[in-house]
């Protein structure tokens, strides 16, 4: 998290990629900042470009190494009246690392970080659906787009994480393996609400997380109401699209099936986007969600299978197999279906 500048002069900064090897662009004055700390020798005119446009009111002279002054507004932590860890209950989330193995394991860390990250966007990525949601019910098209686009863009974060975790080699996994015990991502609610809030409906995880715990209720919860799908094909038939009726009233809790008369109602919108542009957009940005959600999986099963190879997982399945089956999964049959209809 950048600071606010307090004196909010620099719009942009391009460091020169050639002569540091990294580019800088911020809107305020701690990325320069970090650079200066990383030893980038000399930052003079002819090395730093400002984009046209930026208001530039300090001379390059003020980024000399010299110049590591703090700026008079800027006050003890302990004087603040909030602090950032206050505000980011960093106490409690930087004091939930609690490795297990004994001796430890240095790699262990690298485990459980890379999961409560995920287990974070996840959280978010909920909270977004849940008012993306209402949109759609709302029939406002525009913003549910803007949120989506978001959601998005969380899914790219949790596919590159995979990187991070792949740099863990099967020596090192097996090596920490049993103090993992039958902890499994399998188990992972959040994972789960955001598969149902897609359209992966299945009742048998309830029993999985038991009927009447807190999480299962939690689960039953997303189970019941209609996914973001169902609310869009709601949607389109609210405003004059011929959608199945029993496919906008049913039982939200069942797996959602496709139906011919979805496929013609997509076929409609997608051969006149200029006319229904909002339902179009909403439909690419569903597919985007769905194939990005392929992809985490993809590479999950990938990066589960260069560590663990075809052992079976900790949560009880086959292992790779079982994660390879889940790529057959379709959240939005007919938004596919639908390209094979259309013709020139
Ligand atoms: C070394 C790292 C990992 C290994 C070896 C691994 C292995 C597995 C295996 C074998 C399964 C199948 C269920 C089971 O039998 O346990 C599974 C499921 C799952 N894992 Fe991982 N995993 C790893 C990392 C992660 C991470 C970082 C996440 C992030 C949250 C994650 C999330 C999940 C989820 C959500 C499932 C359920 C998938 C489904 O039911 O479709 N895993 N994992």
């Amino acid at each position: 998290m950048h600071p606010p500048t307090t004196r909010g002069i620099i719009t942009q900064v391009t460091l020169c990629a050639a002569t540091t090897g990294v580019n800088y662009a911020c809107s305020c004055n701690t990325a320069l900042q970090q650079a200066l700390d990383r030893g980038i020798p000399d930052l003079h005119q002819g090395m730093c470009q400002f984009p046209r446009g930026g208001q530039t009111l300090l001379s390059m002279s003020d980024f000399s190494m010299k110049d590591k002054d703090l700026e008079s507004g800027l006050a003890r932590v302990e004087t603040q009246d909030l602090t950032y860890s206050e505000y980011l209950g960093l106490d409690a989330i930087l004091g939930a690392q609690h490795p297990r193995a004994d001796p430890p394991h240095h790699d262990e860390m690298l485990f459980i970080v890379q999961h409560q990250i995920a287990e974070l966007w996840f959280k978010l990525s909920l909270h977004e659906l849940r008012a993306a949601l209402d949109m759609i019910r709302n029939d406002h098209l525009e913003p549910c787009i803007k949120i989506i686009a978001r959601i998005k863009m969380v899914q790219q974060q949790l596919f590159s994480q995979w990187a991070v975790l792949e740099t863990l080699t099967p020596v090192e996994y097996v090596q920490m393996r049993d103090v993992l015990g039958t902890a499994s991502g399998f188990q992972s609610l959040q994972y789960r609400q955001f598969e149902f809030a897609l359209g992966n409906k299945n009742r048998s995880m309830l029993d999985i997380h038991g009927v009447g715990t807190a999480g299962g209720r939690a689960l039953a919860e997303w189970l019941n109401r209609p996914s973001i799908y169902d609310e869009f094909l709601r949607h389109l038939a609210r405003n004059g699209h011929d959608v199945p009726e029993d496919r906008v009233n049913r039982d939200w809790g069942e797996a959602y099936t496709s139906h011919p008369g979805v496929v013609k109602v997509f076929k409609r919108i997608y051969e006149n986007p200029q006319r229904y542009w909002d339902a179009y957009d909403v439909s690419e940005k569903l597919v985007d969600l769905e194939e990005n959600f392929q992809l985490w999986r993809f590479r999950h099963m990938k990066t589960v299978e260069r560590i663990i190879g075809y052992k079976s997982g900790t949560g009880g399945s086959s292992g790779v197999p079982f994660l390879r089956r889940a790529l057959e999964i379709q959240f939005f049959p007919e938004l596919l279906e639908v390209r094979t209809e259309i013709q020139a």
